[in-house]
């Protein structure tokens, strides 16, 4: 033990990171073999390179000067490029063709809406009490039976969210999907590194502070993971991809897959038009000729000029809302994972709970340390050819991302919404619903107002919460 004590010496004091193993001597083999393991998988170079880099932060002043307002298939376009009903049939064939599988990514941490298990978990369906992983299940279910073909499920977790999920998955007998269809693959992570000093973090003293490297670690991760190959191997060439917080993400929508294929396009994203100039959503726009997005959080501190700039036909620059729902060609997927640096680092600053040199745990108030994500987003730039589909909020997104007591994306917020489109569809189909009364729609019984026509007779009154299932 001695001998690996001083090669991990060695290799983290040209870093000035040895102060990780102060407290070997009180460790057990069995965590000295831990902190090493953690220690021989950093890349120390690269950490030392990130927290230097960040003291040169992005002029998004300048950045947002240039943004033009993204090309894109809006809603209620008047004489549309493509049209709607040959993007749908095309998406549908391509479903039939069993061409189309899912990534849904569910390795954050939830920090802001405060819940232990992963947020996959989550009851949020307002009658059934139905959580997030079997709504989004149930919907790609129901996407294959009407496409008559198998959907596979992706499915990415993080070291804190990969065995609850998997036990959750497998109590429920995955909800009905069959094993063969569902992959579930683990994200990696990266250290917390103090703010000032750029040194890591202990969060026990056999632990480092690490969390997961960004959703934009789907990349590598399905790479190591060998789901790629697997991707490959059964000739799915358009993968769609959700996050877990989204309640009313309209998963596979033929729509969209038929957009993104007729328009020959890499990358494909969904957006909403913003309620405000300032919503809480990151920005998709147009610079030098790329898409891109700007955070809500890099955009909303400039000055009302420039967040609520217009183009001469009147279109607000910043209009488009991005989703996070996107469909990926596996063919761009395999160049960016073979060009291997696509996805930047982008740094945040969160209080991180840690060790002080006596082994006193600490739990900073302010933010203290630096943590280190990939965005998915990123590859927007990377596509030869990217394009922007505008959908109604009120159908397709509802992210689940906080805390009773928040303005938007609650459970209240979000339960609101699906009871709100779901009324909606009932009304169409000529049933009514008594004011104030909860209704859910199982994606298994319905996916749109056209699938619920079909299922409910005209006339039905609505008196009390029901489930249709
Ligand atoms: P968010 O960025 O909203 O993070 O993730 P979060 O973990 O859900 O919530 P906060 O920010 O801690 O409150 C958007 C989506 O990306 C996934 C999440 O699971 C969610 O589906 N994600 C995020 C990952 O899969 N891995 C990550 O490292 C980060």
């Amino acid at each position: 033990m001695d001998a690996l004590r001083d090669r991990l010496h060695e290799r983290l004091t040209p870093f000035d990171q040895h102060h990780v193993l102060a407290f070997w001597e009180e460790l057990s083999d069995a965590k000295r073999q831990h902190l090493a393991e953690q220690i021989e998988r950093l890349d120390l170079k690269r950490l030392e390179q990130l927290h230097r880099c960040h003291e040169v932060p992005e002029d998004w002043s300048a950045l947002a000067g240039r943004a033009l307002a993204p090309p894109a298939i809006r809603l209620n376009q008047i004489a549309p490029s493509i049209a709607p009903q040959d993007a749908f049939n095309r998406g549908q064939q391509a479903l039939s063709a069993g061409q189309v599988g899912v990534i849904l990514v569910a390795g954050g941490q939830g920090t802001r809406l405060g819940f232990d298990a992963p947020k996959g978990m989550f009851a949020i369906g307002p009658v059934s009490g139905a959580s997030l992983f079997q709504i989004i299940i149930e919907k790609i279910l129901a996407r294959a039976r009407v496409a008559r073909m198998r959907i596979p499920l992706y499915l990415m977790t993080s070291p804190a969210t990969h065995q609850p999920t998997i036990d959750y998955l497998r109590a429920n007998e995955n909800f009905g999907l069959p094993e063969e269809d569902l992959k579930v693959f683990c994200q990696g992570t990266m250290p917390a590194v103090d703010a000032q000093s750029g040194r890591l973090l202990l969060a026990d003293k056999h632990q480092l502070a690490l969390s997961p490297d960004g959703h934009g670690g789907m990349l590598q991760a399905l790479s190591e993971s060998r789901c790629l190959a697997d991707i490959r191997r059964r000739g799915l060439h358009q993968l769609f991809y959700c996050q877990v917080d989204n309640a009313l993400v309209n998963v596979c929508d033929p729509l969209f897959l038929g957009y993104h294929l007729l328009s020959h396009s890499e990358l494909s994203t969904q957006v909403v038009a913003k309620r405000t100039p300032r919503d809480k959503v990151g920005n998709v726009i147009s610079v030098d000729g790329r898409l891109r997005i700007i955070e809500y959080s890099d955009l909303n501190p400039l000055a009302d000029d420039v967040v609520t700039r217009r183009a001469a036909d009147g279109t607000e620059i910043f209009w488009a809302g991005n989703t996070a729902i996107h469909i990926f060609n596996t063919v761009f997927l395999e160049r960016m994972v073979r060009s291997g640096t696509a996805l930047p680092f982008h740094v945040a600053h969160k209080a991180v709970g840690h060790l002080d040199p006596s082994g006193q745990q600490i739990e900073p108030e302010r933010p203290n340390a630096h943590k280190f994500e990939r965005f998915i987003f990123d590859l927007l730039p990377e596509a030869r050819q990217a394009i922007v589909v505008e959908v109604d909020e009120a159908k397709a997104f509802a992210p689940l991302k906080n805390a009773p007591g928040e303005a938007r994306d609650t459970l209240a917020t979000v339960q609101e919404q699906m009871i709100a489109l779901h009324r909606e569809w009932l009304e169409a189909a000529g049933c009514e619903v008594d004011p104030g009364v909860a209704v859910e729609i199982s994606p298994g019984f319905a996916q749109s107002a056209q699938e619920l026509a079909a299922q409910v007779q005209p006339g039905l009154v609505v008196t009390k919460p029901r489930y249709f299932c």
